[in-house]
């Protein structure tokens, strides 16, 4: 009787979801306030929706897309006009407070096929070789949270996206507010509902984008207003919704209502009765006294039965704490937690050796994240407050192409630094074992823009210049999607504060230090410039800067001047490569990789120009040949190499700072 019912049932609703396909052709809008029932929305990759009519694009899980996209395509022909408004309420919950990744974007496209767009990249729209493609007829309103490998992006901002990651007009999240009569920023990884409009007028040609918290109407000044022709981008046929991705870093990505019209403005939804977010773990309850002071109670009687078994376990776990480390508190890991994720710091463990310690990979139990975490040893507890001080506020940069630092935790004789995870480890790994696949160029390219705009980031684009000191391949760090991160930032002043004695206080790896430093001894932009000039070279020639001490003809940059004297630059590409690159950008990468190399500083390009060169906005054939200025050890400056404090190390790559966060193997 029940199979009988319930197939019954399942004819019915066969037939009522075949309904809305008849009115389809003549959908002007709609609008959801919480995804119920007869929500028309197709599903794809994570996205779920909850019983309460939450749409939930993205959880936790890393490099993982979600889209959600109005099952019918909607008209957008010039007869029955471009015009459309929508809007929609979303909100962004971090896994880790305040860092969370990639974002959500309002997409109109001409299919919902997105099965060759990358899975944890590009918001789940593009890959390498459709983005900025004009045959992709793709708008995209995104929400980011992340400043990007797009060059220029900032944090927290909307952006209009057209073909192409890369957004034509972008704003950082605010909105005006009339009373206060100012800009209100707002913070997008709050895991706070926001509320985001977005309506074309085909007449004035404007796209503009309004958002505000979901406790004000619309704002009357849109927050982005563009100017824009959709009839060279939109076809005839479209389908609207929404694509959002995670990355190394994830958010759960939620959609919470959405209104949306093809005939006049969009109605605006019902806040109150969208359905809410879930519980967020650690958030109080409120209004939940008694069980509180229940719970309170109980915590008392467990403490004093747990004093005695605390007195046992705390000389493991102990850990060291001032006072002046209190305002670092979320910043902070419990030895504890980094002790139980790492297996107690077991050897099998170990990702990594370096120059300061072992690297560990772990899980956090509280929230599954994969950290990778160097253990430091340190003997003398000077300089440790102003260091600590500088670890946290490199942990406040945030950079698609930065190796993400989480916090740190301190013990007797020990620092330990916890970063986010990279699972396929350092780049020189690529380049020069077999034990990892060969790179293809777009990728090595891709790499190179990423470890570029993450440099420019911290060179020019934070609140006070940061210099890395040792920028190099083996600092380059793989995510799942081979994007490429720069590792060790800032790490380099640990030599300052004194943590390693006995080594040299001239930090940097030999053939990526520029010859002043032999001399001043101060690292600077330039310094950073030269050496990601070795970085360069290695990745397009697939050599080490220099291969084998003191011979001359095995140092890159001279053999790669060399090449360009003789006419062609070309037969320095890495041979693996198999001819298999786009020959304007690898003669880009190799003379830009000579120019970064100049041995006069001021030669040398800034951050910000290497990327207007690699972005294509600059034109190195501005820059003249001069094959005598190349390089650390062009004429007099051989001499000064083999006086170098550190030449007496053993190996010729011999790196005073190891990487931190290496694969194991
Ligand atoms: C995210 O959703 C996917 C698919 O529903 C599931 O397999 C995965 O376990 C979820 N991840 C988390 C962290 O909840
Ligand atoms: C637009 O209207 C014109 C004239 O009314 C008609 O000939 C044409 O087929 C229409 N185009 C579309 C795409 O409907
Ligand atoms: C990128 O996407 C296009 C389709 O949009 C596909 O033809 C192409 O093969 C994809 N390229 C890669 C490298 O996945
Ligand atoms: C995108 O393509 C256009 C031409 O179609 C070009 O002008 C622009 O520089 C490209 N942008 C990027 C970031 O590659
Ligand atoms: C877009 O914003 C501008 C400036 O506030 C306004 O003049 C215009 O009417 C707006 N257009 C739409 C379609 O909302
Ligand atoms: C507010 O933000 C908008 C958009 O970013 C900007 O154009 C405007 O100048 C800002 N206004 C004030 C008063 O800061
Ligand atoms: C679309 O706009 C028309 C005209 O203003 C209005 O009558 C209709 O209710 C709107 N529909 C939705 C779903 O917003």
């Amino acid at each position: 009787m029940a199979i009988v019912l319930r197939s019954l049932l399942f004819l019915i609703l066969l037939y009522v979801s075949y309904i809305p396909l008849a009115l389809a052709q003549n959908e002007k809008g709609f609008i959801y306030n919480g995804f119920h029932d007869q929500a028309n929305l197709g599903l794809d990759g994570i996205a779920e929706i909850h019983p309460n009519g939450l749409l939930q694009l993205t959880n936790l899980s890393h490099n993982e897309v979600g889209r959600a996209f109005y099952q019918f395509p909607i008209k957008f022909d010039t007869n029955s006009s471009l015009s459309f408004s929508t809007n929609f309420v979303f909100a962004m919950v971090p896994e880790v407070d305040n860092l969370g990744g990639e974002g959500i974007a309002f997409t109109i496209s001409p299919s919902t096929d997105f099965t060759h767009a990358y899975a944890n990249r590009f918001l789940g729209l593009f890959n390498d070789s459709n983005n900025n493609n004009t045959a992709n007829h793709i708008l995209a309103i995104e929400v980011d949270p992340v400043p990007g490998a797009d060059f220029g992006d900032i944090i927290n901002h909307v952006g209009i996206d057209v073909n192409s990651i890369d957004s034509v007009e972008l704003a950082p999240t605010t909105y005006f507010s009339i009373e206060e009569g100012k800009n209100i920023s707002l913070e997008l990884l709050s895991g706070n509902p926001m509320h985001l409009w977005i309506d074309y007028d085909e007449a004035e040609k404007l796209l503009n984008v309004t958002l505000a918290p979901t406790t004000i109407p619309k704002p009357d000044r849109p927050l982005l207003s563009t100017p824009i022709d959709l009839s060279e981008i939109l076809l005839e046929s479209m389908y609207v919704g929404f694509s959002s991705a995670t990355g190394t870093l994830a958010s759960s990505h939620y959609i919470l209502g959405w209104s949306f019209n093809k005939s006049g403005p969009a109605q605006s939804l019902d806040v109150a009765s969208l359905p809410p977010l879930p519980e967020r773990k650690g958030k109080d309850k409120p209004g939940l006294v008694i069980m509180t002071s229940l719970i309170a109670v109980a915590v008392v009687l467990i403490t004093v039965a747990g004093v005695a078994a605390y007195i046992l376990r705390r000389k493991k776990y102990e850990e060291l704490q001032e006072d002046w480390e209190e305002e670092y508190g979320p910043h902070r890991f419990s030895y504890k937690n980094l002790h139980k994720a790492t297996k107690g710091f077991k050897d099998t463990e170990v990702i990594g050796e370096g120059g300061f310690g072992k690297v560990y990979m772990g899980i956090l139990p509280s929230s599954n994240l994969q950290i990778a975490v160097k253990r430091i040893s340190h003997d003398s507890r000077q300089g440790m407050k102003e260091f600590v001080a500088e670890i946290v506020s490199m942990g406040r940069l945030r950079h698609r192409n930065l190796v993400q630092l989480l916090g740190y935790c301190r013990r007797r004789g020990e620092l330990l630094l916890v970063y986010d995870y990279m699972p396929n480890g350092s780049l020189d790994k690529f380049l020069y074992s077999n034990e990892k696949p060969n790179l293809h160029w777009v990728q090595r390219f891709g790499i190179i823009r990423g470890v570029a705009s993450g440099l420019l980031y911290l060179h020019e684009e934070w609140e006070q210049v940061v210099l890395h000191r040792d920028v190099k391949s083996s600092n380059v760090l793989l995510d799942a999607g081979l994007n490429g991160k720069l590792g060790d930032f800032g790490l380099a002043k640990l030599y300052d504060h004194g943590t390693n004695p006995q080594t040299t206080r001239v930090v940097g790896t030999v053939g990526y230090l520029a010859p002043e430093l032999t001399r001043t001894r101060t690292a600077t932009t330039f310094s950073d410039v030269f050496a990601f000039g070795a970085f360069l070279l290695e990745v397009a020639c697939g050599r080490k800067p220099i291969e084998g001490l003191v011979l001359p003809e095995r140092i890159l940059v001279d053999w790669v001047a060399e090449c360009w004297r003789k006419g062609d630059i070309l037969d320095a590409s890495d041979p693996s490569l198999e001819g298999n690159y786009v020959v304007e950008e690898m003669e880009l990468v190799l003379k830009l990789g000579l120019f970064c190399s100049h041995s006069i500083p001021a030669a040398r390009p800034s951050m910000k120009q290497v990327v207007q060169f690699l972005d294509g906005d600059a034109d190195l054939r501005e820059l003249p040949y001069d094959s005598a200025s190349f390089g650390t050890f062009t004429s007099n400056e051989s001499s000064d190499f083999t006086s170098l404090p550190f030449s007496q190390a053993s190996g010729p790559s011999m790196s005073t700072t190891d990487s931190i966060l290496r694969d194991g193997s």
